[in-house]
């Protein structure tokens, strides 16, 4: 049968198929057929090339009028199929309904009493400055005066990373750190986070923050330790606040003390509660840094700061701080 018969026979086939595809899938599966890259228009015209010379180009042009006549009948069809889907289904909104309300966070009560602590301190004329939570031996222990062997650096008393290196046990590290970088006079606190394999209760965690304090000039005395923490206790707590020094030892200040609050209870009683150690920064300690001891004193304190938390907010356990429970930390 020659190509001219062929395409004809093509058309009314492909056409009438056309005619009878329901719906976008079998209008799809027909282009395939015969408009694909592999249909039946592209094989009939690759048989062009075996059409004797002098019938080229009549079947050449035949096989353009079928190609084309079966392009414009498949437009015209998926029109139509289209027309017919139904409309889109999709769910119904009704826009004047109230939105939903976002859940809005805010400062976790932690980050509050820091950010309290920094502004008090800063209007007291301390700079903030801060260091590494993963230490080195020389500013956990050497420069603070705890030789080795010290109870102190004990592996059961401290998150050792490797023989050198452990989670900072306290924010004194930073005291060097300062030291080290800058002459005297000195005047900073460092807020921030320290970690000791405490056994958890209601008043230890084995992560807590810490805000260290270090005043390095002339003439600095142990009186200027007392005013500052006495000031520094009433404008966080307020003016009825009573705190004590309680005669105490650190290896790295002498004398050294001890700070205590009185905490009073819904029962009535009180207790004193321990907020954090302080005393005269060690004439050792100031020779480490390169300080000149005769020339120089200072102060230096480390305050618990979930222990200042709980007692302005009247919480009992430390561990309601960490426990997440959005029903807790909405109070404050
Ligand atoms: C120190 O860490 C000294 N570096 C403080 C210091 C600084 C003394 C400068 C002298 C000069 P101490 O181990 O006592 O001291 O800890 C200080 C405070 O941190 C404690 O009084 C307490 O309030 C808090 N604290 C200690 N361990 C925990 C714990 N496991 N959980 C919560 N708070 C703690």
């Amino acid at each position: 049968m020659s190509l001219l018969d062929d395409l004809k026979k093509l058309q009314e086939q492909a056409e009438a198929e056309l005619a009878a595809a329901q719906g976008a899938e079998a209008v799809e599966q027909w282009r395939i057929r015969y408009l694909g890259a592999k249909g039946e228009v592209k094989a009939a015209m690759q048989r062009l090339k075996d059409v004797p010379k002098q019938d080229k180009p009549a079947a050449g042009q035949a096989a353009n009028r079928a190609k084309n006549a079966l392009q414009a009948a498949y437009d015209e069809r998926l029109g139509q199929v289209q027309a017919a889907a139904p409309a889109r289904q999709g769910p119904r909104v009704d826009v004047t309904l109230p939105g939903l309300q976002p859940d809005v966070g805010h400062e976790h009560v932690m980050t509050q009493t820091i950010n309290e602590i920094v502004d008090i301190c800063a209007r007291m004329g301390f700079e903030i400055a801060y260091g590494p939570e993963v230490e080195d031996e020389r500013h956990n222990f050497d420069g603070l005066n705890i030789p080795p062997h010290h109870p102190a650096r004990d592996p059961l008393d401290n998150f050792y990373i490797d023989t050198r290196c452990m989670l900072r046990s306290q924010t004194s590290t930073v005291q060097i750190r300062t030291m080290e970088a800058r002459k005297p006079p000195v005047r900073i606190i460092c807020p921030g986070r320290v970690y000791r394999p405490d056994t958890v209760d209601a008043t230890h965690c084995f992560m807590f923050h810490q805000v260290e304090g270090l005043c390095v000039d002339e003439g600095v005395s142990m009186a200027d330790l007392r005013t500052c923490i006495d000031q520094f206790c009433k404008a966080y707590f307020g003016p009825d606040v009573e705190t004590r020094f309680r005669p105490s030892f650190f290896p790295f200040t002498e004398p050294s003390a001890e700070v205590d609050l009185l905490f009073h209870f819904d029962d009535g009683s009180s207790k004193w509660i321990e907020l954090g150690g302080c005393g005269m920064v060690d004439p050792n300690v100031l020779e480490f840094v390169g300080y000149d001891s005769e020339k120089v004193t200072g102060y230096a304190f480390g305050l618990g700061i979930e222990r200042m938390t709980m007692r302005k907010h009247g919480v009992t356990d430390i561990r309601l701080l960490y426990e997440s429970d959005v029903r807790f930390l909405r109070q404050f």
